[in-house]
């Protein structure tokens, strides 16, 4: 996949500027990556807080697949981060569905969001969300509490790029059955 980064500094959410390109037909991998996030989206309506120092990106992906198939997308990102993280030497646990979990505090949220039409799936948002060097609010946990070495948000976000992309051509590639034909 080719990754396009497009970013802005200040958004209401990277998941609603994503929708907006999507809609407009921008291609798969383009991704919208903001400093800060006004009406950051959480899961079951709640708010994100998104101050800057946090990387808040959302992917926008257009796989061929059957909706059904499209549900594993939130786990796979979830996986991309735990792997990201760990080339920086910290443990996570995935909380299911999508939870980052580090020291039993959260670190990073996944919100994803589909646009289905009569020919199956026409895009997938895959928004992500990861505590770097903000002060998370609650039971939350930033990445430089956890890293030993100054870390970027550009290296983080890169890590998370690269794994994302083989977790993605695997799945892909998977066969997806469930229940009867
Ligand atoms: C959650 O755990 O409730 C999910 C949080 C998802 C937050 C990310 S930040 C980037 C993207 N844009 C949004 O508005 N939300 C997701």
């Amino acid at each position: 996949m080719r990754f396009e980064i497009r970013r802005y500094d200040n958004v209401d959410s990277t998941n609603a500027v994503a929708r907006e390109l999507a809609d407009d037909g921008v291609p798969e991998g383009t991704v919208v990556v903001a400093e800060v996030q006004t009406a950051g989206k959480g899961r079951k309506g709640d708010y994100w807080h998104s101050p800057r120092g946090g990387l808040w990106f959302t992917i926008i992906l257009r796989p061929n697949v059957p909706p059904q198939k499209s549900v594993l997308l939130p786990l796979l990102a979830g996986i991309a981060v735990h792997r990201a993280v760990k080339e920086l030497g910290v443990e996570t646990r995935i909380k299911l569905p999508n939870d980052v979990i580090a020291r039993d505090k959260k670190l990073c949220g996944i919100l994803c969001e589909n646009r289905i039409g009569e020919e199956g799936v026409k895009y997938i948002l895959a928004g992500i969300g990861i505590n770097v060097l903000n002060r998370p609010p609650g039971v939350g946990i930033s990445l430089k509490e956890l890293v030993d070495k100054p870390v970027s948000l550009e290296e983080v976000l890169a890590l998370i790029l690269k794994e994302f992309e083989k977790e993605y051509e695997e799945f892909l590639r998977m066969d997806y059955f469930f229940g009867e034909d």
